[in-house]
Protein backbone atom coordinates (compact mmCIF):
# COMPACT_ATOMS: atom_id res chain seq x y z
CA UNK A 1 0.00 0.00 0.00
CA UNK A 2 0.92 3.59 -0.49
CA UNK A 3 0.39 6.69 1.64
CA UNK A 4 -1.71 7.93 -0.59
CA UNK A 5 -4.09 5.15 -1.64
CA UNK A 6 -7.52 5.57 -1.29
CA UNK A 7 -8.29 2.01 0.00
CA UNK A 8 -5.93 0.61 3.24
CA UNK A 9 -4.50 -2.92 1.99
CA UNK A 10 -4.78 -6.37 3.48
CA UNK A 11 -1.54 -5.44 6.15
CA UNK A 12 -3.61 -2.46 7.70
CA UNK A 13 -7.25 -4.29 7.74
CA UNK A 14 -5.84 -6.96 9.60
CA UNK A 15 -3.55 -4.95 12.07
CA UNK A 16 -6.79 -3.20 12.91
CA UNK A 17 -8.70 -6.03 14.07
CA UNK A 18 -6.31 -7.29 16.14
CA UNK A 19 -6.58 -3.91 17.65
CA UNK A 20 -10.00 -3.88 18.06
CA UNK A 21 -10.12 -7.30 18.76
CA UNK A 22 -7.40 -7.02 21.83
CA UNK A 23 -8.52 -6.71 25.57
CA UNK A 24 -6.96 -7.69 28.83
CA UNK A 25 -7.35 -10.97 30.01
CA UNK A 26 -7.39 -11.46 33.92
CA UNK A 27 -8.72 -14.98 34.19
CA UNK A 28 -6.37 -17.20 32.62
CA UNK A 29 -5.96 -21.22 32.08
CA UNK A 30 -3.59 -22.94 34.10
CA UNK A 31 -2.21 -24.58 31.05
CA UNK A 32 1.69 -23.14 30.56
CA UNK A 33 2.12 -21.82 27.00
CA UNK A 34 4.92 -24.18 25.10
CA UNK A 35 8.40 -22.58 25.21
CA UNK A 36 8.38 -22.17 21.47
CA UNK A 37 5.41 -20.26 21.37
CA UNK A 38 6.57 -17.51 24.07
CA UNK A 39 9.75 -17.60 21.88
CA UNK A 40 7.87 -16.61 18.44
CA UNK A 41 6.26 -13.94 20.90
CA UNK A 42 9.38 -12.35 21.97
CA UNK A 43 11.15 -12.57 18.60
CA UNK A 44 8.41 -10.38 16.98
CA UNK A 45 8.48 -8.35 19.66
CA UNK A 46 12.18 -7.77 19.54
CA UNK A 47 11.68 -5.97 16.29
CA UNK A 48 10.26 -2.74 18.44
CA UNK A 49 12.08 0.26 17.64
CA UNK A 50 14.00 2.14 20.77
CA UNK A 51 16.08 5.24 20.93
CA UNK A 52 19.06 4.44 19.37
CA UNK A 53 18.48 1.21 18.83
CA UNK A 54 19.94 0.29 22.65
CA UNK A 55 16.76 -2.25 22.83
CA UNK A 56 16.83 -1.79 26.69
CA UNK A 57 13.68 -3.97 27.65
CA UNK A 58 14.88 -6.59 30.04
CA UNK A 59 12.92 -9.39 30.28
CA UNK A 60 12.27 -12.28 33.23
CA UNK A 61 9.44 -14.83 31.98
CA UNK A 62 8.60 -17.25 34.74
CA UNK A 63 7.07 -20.69 33.85
CA UNK A 64 5.52 -22.78 36.58
CA UNK A 65 5.98 -23.39 38.98
CA UNK A 66 8.40 -20.77 39.29
CA UNK A 67 5.25 -18.24 38.43
CA UNK A 68 3.21 -19.72 41.64
CA UNK A 69 6.08 -19.31 44.09
CA UNK A 70 6.45 -15.57 42.98
CA UNK A 71 2.41 -14.87 42.87
CA UNK A 72 2.06 -16.01 46.25
CA UNK A 73 4.70 -13.69 47.17
CA UNK A 74 3.24 -10.91 46.00
CA UNK A 75 -0.42 -11.99 47.77
CA UNK A 76 1.51 -12.13 50.91
CA UNK A 77 3.26 -9.39 50.59
CA UNK A 78 0.11 -7.11 49.16
CA UNK A 79 -1.78 -8.26 52.38
CA UNK A 80 0.57 -6.95 54.67
CA UNK A 81 3.43 -4.76 53.24
CA UNK A 82 3.10 -1.19 51.59
CA UNK A 83 3.27 -0.47 48.13
CA UNK A 84 7.18 0.26 47.14
CA UNK A 85 7.11 0.51 43.11
CA UNK A 86 10.69 1.82 42.13
CA UNK A 87 8.77 4.03 39.33
CA UNK A 88 6.33 6.38 41.22
CA UNK A 89 2.41 5.47 40.20
CA UNK A 90 0.28 8.40 39.82
CA UNK A 91 -0.48 10.51 43.05
CA UNK A 92 -3.70 12.15 41.15
CA UNK A 93 -5.40 12.00 38.68
CA UNK A 94 -6.80 15.05 37.44
CA UNK A 95 -9.56 15.31 34.96
CA UNK A 96 -10.48 13.73 32.35
CA UNK A 97 -7.83 10.99 33.22
CA UNK A 98 -9.72 10.46 36.68
CA UNK A 99 -12.90 10.07 34.69
CA UNK A 100 -11.29 7.44 32.41
CA UNK A 101 -9.39 5.54 35.30
CA UNK A 102 -13.14 5.41 37.16
CA UNK A 103 -14.92 4.39 33.96
CA UNK A 104 -12.20 1.40 33.67
CA UNK A 105 -12.57 0.56 36.84
CA UNK A 106 -16.44 0.27 36.37
CA UNK A 107 -16.69 -1.54 33.49
CA UNK A 108 -14.37 -4.11 35.60
CA UNK A 109 -16.51 -4.44 38.77
CA UNK A 110 -19.55 -4.46 36.53
CA UNK A 111 -18.16 -7.40 34.41
CA UNK A 112 -17.48 -8.98 37.68
CA UNK A 113 -20.81 -8.59 39.50
CA UNK A 114 -18.86 -6.37 42.36
CA UNK A 115 -21.73 -4.07 43.69
CA UNK A 116 -19.86 -0.30 44.04
CA UNK A 117 -20.08 -0.99 47.54
CA UNK A 118 -18.69 -4.54 48.33
CA UNK A 119 -15.66 -3.49 49.92
CA UNK A 120 -14.45 -7.37 50.07
CA UNK A 121 -15.44 -8.15 46.82
CA UNK A 122 -13.57 -5.23 45.56
CA UNK A 123 -10.31 -6.17 48.00
CA UNK A 124 -10.79 -9.68 46.36
CA UNK A 125 -10.32 -8.22 42.73
CA UNK A 126 -8.28 -6.21 43.75
CA UNK A 127 -5.55 -9.01 44.90
CA UNK A 128 -6.41 -11.21 41.61
CA UNK A 129 -3.31 -8.97 40.21
CA UNK A 130 -1.16 -10.24 42.81
CA UNK A 131 -2.12 -13.72 41.90
CA UNK A 132 -1.50 -12.53 38.09
CA UNK A 133 -4.84 -13.59 37.62
CA UNK A 134 -3.65 -17.34 37.73
CA UNK A 135 -1.73 -16.79 34.48
CA UNK A 136 0.72 -19.68 33.62
CA UNK A 137 3.30 -16.75 32.76
CA UNK A 138 4.59 -13.62 34.24
CA UNK A 139 6.53 -11.33 32.42
CA UNK A 140 8.91 -9.04 34.79
CA UNK A 141 9.79 -5.99 32.47
CA UNK A 142 12.86 -3.72 33.43
CA UNK A 143 15.50 -1.28 32.12
CA UNK A 144 18.60 -0.22 32.99
CA UNK A 145 18.09 3.03 35.23
CA UNK A 146 21.14 4.79 34.13
CA UNK A 147 19.41 5.14 30.48
CA UNK A 148 16.25 7.56 32.21
CA UNK A 149 13.15 8.37 30.93
CA UNK A 150 13.11 7.63 27.78
CA UNK A 151 14.32 4.09 28.09
CA UNK A 152 10.17 3.53 29.58
CA UNK A 153 9.32 4.90 25.91
CA UNK A 154 11.22 1.99 24.71
CA UNK A 155 9.58 -0.30 27.27
CA UNK A 156 6.07 1.13 26.09
CA UNK A 157 6.39 0.66 21.93
CA UNK A 158 7.81 -2.86 22.66
CA UNK A 159 4.59 -3.50 25.10
CA UNK A 160 2.95 -2.04 21.89
CA UNK A 161 4.33 -4.69 19.89
CA UNK A 162 3.89 -7.28 22.20
CA UNK A 163 0.33 -7.14 22.58
CA UNK A 164 -0.67 -7.31 19.10
CA UNK A 165 1.57 -10.14 18.64
CA UNK A 166 0.33 -12.38 21.31
CA UNK A 167 -2.90 -11.45 19.93
CA UNK A 168 -2.43 -12.64 16.53
CA UNK A 169 -0.70 -15.74 18.36
CA UNK A 170 -3.55 -16.37 20.46
CA UNK A 171 -1.87 -15.47 23.46
CA UNK A 172 -4.09 -13.53 26.13
CA UNK A 173 -2.31 -10.98 27.72
CA UNK A 174 -2.69 -8.29 30.55
CA UNK A 175 0.05 -5.81 31.18
CA UNK A 176 0.42 -5.14 34.96
CA UNK A 177 1.63 -2.26 36.69
CA UNK A 178 0.57 -3.47 39.96
CA UNK A 179 3.39 -6.73 39.91
CA UNK A 180 6.18 -3.51 40.34
CA UNK A 181 4.25 -2.59 43.63
CA UNK A 182 6.72 -5.02 45.34
CA UNK A 183 9.55 -5.12 43.60
CA UNK A 184 11.87 -6.72 46.86
CA UNK A 185 9.36 -10.06 46.46
CA UNK A 186 10.61 -9.94 42.73
CA UNK A 187 14.06 -9.10 43.17
CA UNK A 188 14.58 -12.02 45.89
CA UNK A 189 13.18 -14.79 43.49
CA UNK A 190 14.08 -13.67 40.16
CA UNK A 191 17.54 -12.82 38.06
CA UNK A 192 16.77 -8.71 38.05
CA UNK A 193 19.99 -6.54 37.80
CA UNK A 194 20.44 -4.47 40.46
CA UNK A 195 21.26 -1.31 37.93
CA UNK A 196 17.59 -2.41 36.71
CA UNK A 197 14.64 -0.32 37.48
CA UNK A 198 11.45 -2.94 37.50
CA UNK A 199 8.49 -1.28 35.47
CA UNK A 200 5.76 -3.48 34.92
CA UNK A 201 4.99 -7.08 34.23
CA UNK A 202 2.72 -8.82 31.94
CA UNK A 203 0.23 -12.08 32.69
CA UNK A 204 0.36 -14.31 30.10
CA UNK A 205 -1.47 -17.71 28.90
CA UNK A 206 -5.08 -19.02 27.69
CA UNK A 207 -7.57 -16.70 28.65
CA UNK A 208 -10.70 -18.37 30.15
CA UNK A 209 -13.24 -17.33 27.78
CA UNK A 210 -15.86 -18.23 29.88
CA UNK A 211 -14.54 -15.61 33.24
CA UNK A 212 -16.58 -12.78 34.16
CA UNK A 213 -13.25 -10.76 34.38
CA UNK A 214 -12.80 -11.72 30.84
CA UNK A 215 -16.08 -10.28 29.55
CA UNK A 216 -14.96 -6.37 30.39
CA UNK A 217 -14.49 -4.02 27.47
CA UNK A 218 -12.93 -0.75 27.61
CA UNK A 219 -14.36 2.32 25.31
CA UNK A 220 -12.17 4.89 23.60
CA UNK A 221 -12.10 8.54 23.43
CA UNK A 222 -12.83 9.76 19.43
CA UNK A 223 -9.71 10.70 17.72
CA UNK A 224 -9.78 14.29 18.19
CA UNK A 225 -9.53 14.15 22.03
CA UNK A 226 -6.26 12.86 21.74
CA UNK A 227 -4.71 13.91 18.65
CA UNK A 228 -5.13 17.68 16.61
CA UNK A 229 -3.82 18.80 13.28
CA UNK A 230 -3.09 22.23 12.64
C1 LIG B 1 1.52 -0.15 31.71
C2 LIG B 1 0.20 -0.80 32.03
C3 LIG B 1 -0.04 -1.28 33.30
C4 LIG B 1 -1.25 -1.90 33.62
N1 LIG B 1 -1.43 -2.44 34.87
C5 LIG B 1 -2.56 -3.13 35.14
C6 LIG B 1 -2.72 -3.78 36.39
O1 LIG B 1 -1.87 -3.73 37.26
N2 LIG B 1 -3.86 -4.48 36.61
C7 LIG B 1 -4.85 -4.58 35.66
O2 LIG B 1 -5.85 -5.24 35.91
N3 LIG B 1 -4.72 -3.98 34.46
C8 LIG B 1 -3.60 -3.26 34.17
N4 LIG B 1 -3.43 -2.69 32.95
C9 LIG B 1 -4.47 -2.87 31.92
C10 LIG B 1 -5.30 -1.61 31.70
O3 LIG B 1 -6.20 -1.44 32.76
C11 LIG B 1 -6.03 -1.78 30.36
O4 LIG B 1 -5.10 -1.86 29.32
C12 LIG B 1 -6.97 -0.61 30.08
O5 LIG B 1 -8.00 -0.53 31.03
C13 LIG B 1 -7.60 -0.75 28.68
O6 LIG B 1 -8.31 -1.97 28.59
P1 LIG B 1 -7.94 -3.10 27.53
O7 LIG B 1 -6.49 -3.48 27.72
O8 LIG B 1 -8.87 -4.24 27.83
O9 LIG B 1 -8.15 -2.50 26.17
C14 LIG B 1 -2.26 -2.03 32.62
C15 LIG B 1 -2.01 -1.50 31.34
C16 LIG B 1 -0.80 -0.91 31.05
C17 LIG B 1 -0.57 -0.42 29.63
Amino acid sequence: MTAHSAHPGAAFAELSELYQARSSARAFAPEPLPRDRLLELFAAAQRAPSWCNVQPWRVVVTEPPTTGRVTAALVAAAQSQPAAPEVAFPADYPSPHLEHRRACGLALYQAMGVARDDKEGRQRAWLRNYQGFDAPHLAVVSCDRRLGPYAYVDLGVWLGYLLPAAQALGIATCPMASIATYPAVLRERLPISPEDTIVFGVALGVADAQAAANQCRTQRDPVSANVQFV
